[in-house]
């Protein structure tokens, strides 16, 4: 079976969308461990209590982002993980550390990349007023935010909306598109060649990749 490794920052709720999925049998694969840079993020509560194995590697004791990223690096390699899924990882990594994963390292963005790369993603698309938001699982390149698209999901900005219910219409998506990905990764339907994201997905896509 394929491992993976998760990195998390704090609340961890796509991981635990993806530990679901594995529980519910829709995910075959490893989670051989949940790593976090802060050591009192929620979800690392979380992952143990499904029986995970959890790891911090505390930003704050390392002197500069190569010394971090190396360490972070060194812990996840002992995983040994076919892919690595970026979490709400909150950190921004070095090139070095990029190109080491290069092809097996995904990120999910609460944004329609290349809309609102950075941080704030739904009070920026509140503020532009877009009629369209959503979410974006990609692969990792050392720009941030950045790299070739895997999926998408969108879903529409009401007038009502305030940032807390947009995040909350975009987060469910997150929760469905993530494990998705995860799996055709897994499946060997989904590969980064060239640079290009070679993707030999189900003909019908769920509805919700393209509305609520
Ligand atoms: C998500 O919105 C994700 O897209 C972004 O950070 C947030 C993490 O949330 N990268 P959670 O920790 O998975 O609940």
């Amino acid at each position: 079976m394929k491992k993976i490794v998760i990195l998390i920052s704090g609340r961890g709720s796509n991981m635990e969308a993806l530990l679901a999925a594995v529980a519910r049998e829709e995910l075959s694969v490893e989670v051989a461990a949940v790593i976090s840079n802060r050591p009192d993020a929620k979800g690392l509560v979380t992952a143990a209590a499904q029986g995970v194995p959890t790891a911090v590697v505390d930003h704050k004791t390392h002197a500069g982002r190569e010394a971090f990223d190396a360490a972070l690096a060194a812990c996840i390699d002992g995983y040994t993980p076919d892919l690595v899924v970026l979490a709400g990882f909150m950190r921004i990594l070095t090139e070095g550390f990029v190109r080491h994963y290069e092809g097996r390292l995904l990120n999910i963005h609460p944004s329609l990349l290349p809309a609102f790369p950075g941080l704030h993603t739904h009070q920026r698309a509140l503020e532009e007023g877009v009629r369209i938001h959503g979410c974006t699982v990609h692969f990792v390149t050392p720009a941030l935010d950045h790299g070739p698209v895997v999926v998408q999901a969108a879903v529409p900005v009401c007038d009502s909306d305030d940032e807390a219910a947009l995040a909350a219409r975009v987060l469910a998506q997150e929760h469905i598109v993530y494990p998705l990905a995860v799996r055709w990764f897994v499946e060997g339907r989904l590969r980064l060649v060239d640079g290009r994201v070679m993707l030999n997905a189900e003909r019908a896509l769920p509805a919700a990749l393209v509305s609520p």
